[in-house]
C-alpha cells in the first residue's frame, strides 16, 4: 500500500539525489540560482501577504549569485511548511517546567503534519538521545577526558543506530542541581525536537557497552516511561534502588509532560522539597540520605499511585537497559572471548570487512548465530558507572576510585573496540588506551589472535 504522502516522499527523494548530482559539477551554482530564483517566483505568487525578511535576503543572495546552500538546503522542509502557523507561534509557549504544558497532543500532531516527512513511522522510532554534564571544569582531574570519552560512545552509539543526540551543559532551572537538572532538559527537548517520538535520558556516567543492541520499541508501544528495574523490588521490598532513574526513555507526549510535573514536583525548586525528603526517606527503610531525589520519588510514584501511573510505565529486566558496573566490569574479558569464539567459528559473515552503514545486517547474522550456538553470555546493553562519579571524583565511599576508573577505561575499550573494528584496528589491551593493531583479512580466523 502505498499512501500520497509516502509518494511525494519518493518524488521529494528523487529530486534531491538528481540536484545532489548536479552539485557535483562547475554548473552547480549558477542551476542552484535558477532553482531558487523559480522557487521564489513560485512562493510570491502562492502567499497573498507580503515576503517576511528571511525571504528578502534569500532573493537578494540569489541575485548576487551566492545560492551556495541551496545545495544542502535539497533535503529542507518544503518553504510552506515553515510558513504555517503552530506551536512555536504561540507567545504564551514556555520551554520552562514551571509552566504546565497543555494540549502537547494536539500540536505536535499538528507540527507533524506540516511536516511528513520527519514524522516516526514503520520500522523507525525517532529518537533523541540528551545526556550532559556541569557547565564548569571537573575537579577531578581525569574527569573532562572520561566525560569526553562516554560522550564519544553515545555519538558511536546512534551514528551506528541513527538517533539524534544533545549535550547540555547548564542548569536551566538554576535550583534543579545534580540529577535533578535532567527535567527542564528532557522537558525543552519535547519542544525543540517535536519530530523525536522519544527522548532518551542517558546519564553521563553510563555507556553503550553493545554497540549492535537495538532498544526494542515493539514491547514499549503502549508505554510512555520506560526504566530498569524490578517490580519485586518496588513493590514487596520496597527499596529506592529498585529501579534506576539514570537511564529513561520518556515518549514525547502530555502524559510525560503531566508526569513529569508530578515526578519534579518533589524536587529543590519547589517549597515541598524538605516535605517529600522526610516522606521518601520514611517510606525506603533503604535510603540512607535525607534529601528528596527523582528515582526514590519514582519508586513513591509508582508504589502509591499504581493504578494512575502503573500501566504506563515500563518496567525493563529482560536486558540491561542499563546495568551495574560493579558487577559487569569483571565480565568483559570473558565475554571478549566468547565473542571472538564464535566469530572464529561462525559463518563466514561474522568475519567479513564491511561498511558501517551496514552494520544492522551483520548484527542481525550474528545475533542468528549466538542463538545457533546457544552463546553463553550477552554483552551488557547500557554499563552505568552509578556512583562513580568521575566528574568530581566523589566516589562513593563502597569502593576505590582506581576500581571506577579501571573498571570505566575497560569499558570503554571494550565499547569502543567493536565501533574500531569497523575502522579496521582493535586495541588489544582493555586497558591499554593508546595502542591499537590493524585487523587482518578473516580476523580473528586468520590467524590474526589476541583481541581483549
Ligand atoms: C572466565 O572464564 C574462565 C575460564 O572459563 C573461568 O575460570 C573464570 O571464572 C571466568 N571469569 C569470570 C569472571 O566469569
Amino acid at each position: 500500500m502505498v499512501s500520497p504522502e509516502s509518494q511525494a516522499m519518493v518524488k521529494h527523494a528523487g529530486l534531491r539525489s538528481s540536484r545532489a548530482s548536479l552539485c557535483f559539477s562547475d554548473g552547480c551554482l549558477f542551476l542552484g540560482g535558477v532553482l531558487l530564483a523559480l522557487l521564489l517566483v513560485w512562493s510570491f505568487s502562492s502567499f497573498a501577504y507580503p515576503p517576511s525578511p528571511l525571504q528578502t535576503l534569500a532573493s537578494s543572495s540569489a541575485v548576487a549569485g551566492e545560492a551556495k546552500p541551496e545545495c544542502a538546503s535539497a533535503a529542507a522542509p518544503p518553504r510552506d511548511a515553515e510558513e504555517s502557523g503552530n506551536f512555536y507561534d504561540d507567545p504564551e509557549l514556555s520551554y520552562s517546567m514551571e509552566r504546565p504544558m497543555t494540549g502537547w497532543d494536539e500540536k505536535r500532531r499538528e507540527w507533524l503534519r506540516q511536516h511528513p516527512s520527519l514524522a516516526s513511522g514503520g520500522s523507525r522510532e525517532r529518537v533523541l538521545l540528551v545526556t550532559g554534564s556541569q557547565p564548569s571544569p571537573c575537579k577531578n582531574k581525569i574527569g573532562d577526558h572520561l566525560l569526553l570519552r562516554l560522550f564519544k560512545n553515545k555519538v558511536d552509539y546512534c551514528r551506528l543506530h541513527g538517533c539524534d543526540v544533545f549535550y547540555n551543559n547548564v542548569l536551566l532551572q538554576p535550583q534543579m542541581f545534580s540529577f535533578w537538572a535532567k527535567y527542564p532538559v528532557v522537558r525543552a527537548a519535547m519542544l525543540a525536537h517535536p519530530e523525536a517520538e522519544w527522548i532518551w535520558w542517558v546519564d553521563s556516567d553510563a555507556l553503550f557497552t553493545d554497540m549492535d543492541f537495538e532498544l526494542p520499541f515493539d514491547r514499549y508501544k503502549d508505554h510512555n516511561l520506560v526504566v530498569h528495574g524490578w517490580t519485586n523490588l518496588i513493590y514487596e521490598k520496597k527499596s529506592w534502588t529498585s529501579i534506576n532513574a539514570g537511564v529513561f526513555l520518556i515518549r514525547n507526549c502530555q502524559w510525560s509532560m503531566d508526569f513529569m510535573d508530578v515526578w519534579a514536583g518533589t524536587g529543590p525548586q519547589t517549597p515541598e522539597y524538605e516535605r517529600w525528603g522526610n516522606i521518601l526517606r520514611s517510606t525506603f527503610a533503604d535510603k540512607l540520605f535525607p534529601e528528596s531525589d527523582d528515582q526514590s520519588a519514582l519508586v513513591y510514584l509508582l508504589l502509591t499511585q499504581k493504578d494512575r501511573y502503573g500501566d504506563k510505565i515500563y518496567v525493563e529486566n529482560e536486558y540491561y537497559f542499563e546495568g551495574y558496573w560493579e558487577g559487569i566490569v569483571g565480565t568483559l574479558p570473558n565475554i571478549t572471548r566468547d565473542y571472538e569464539d564464535l566469530d572464529r567459528q561462525g559463518p563466514q559473515a561474522l568475519r567479513r570487512r564491511h561498511a558501517e552503514k551496514v552494520s544492522k545486517y551483520y548484527a542481525s547474522r550474528r545475533a542468528e548465530a549466538e542463538a545457533a550456538a546457544a552463546a553463553p553470555q550477552k554483552r551488557p546493553f547500557v554499563t552505568h558507572f552509578t556512583g562513580c562519579q568521575p566528574c568530581s571524583g566523589d566516589h562513593n565511599q563502597m569502593y576505590s576510585g582506581e576500581s571506577c576508573w579501571n573498571g570505566m577505561v575497560k569499558a570503554l575499550n571494550f565499547a569502543d573496540n567493536q565501533v574500531l573494528r569497523r575502522y579496521g584496528y582493535v586495541r588489544p589491551d582493555l586497558m591499554d588506551t593508546a595502542v591499537v593493531k590493524p585487523i587482518p583479512f578473516d580476523y580473528p580466523a586468520g590467524g590474526g589472535g589476541g583481541g581483549g
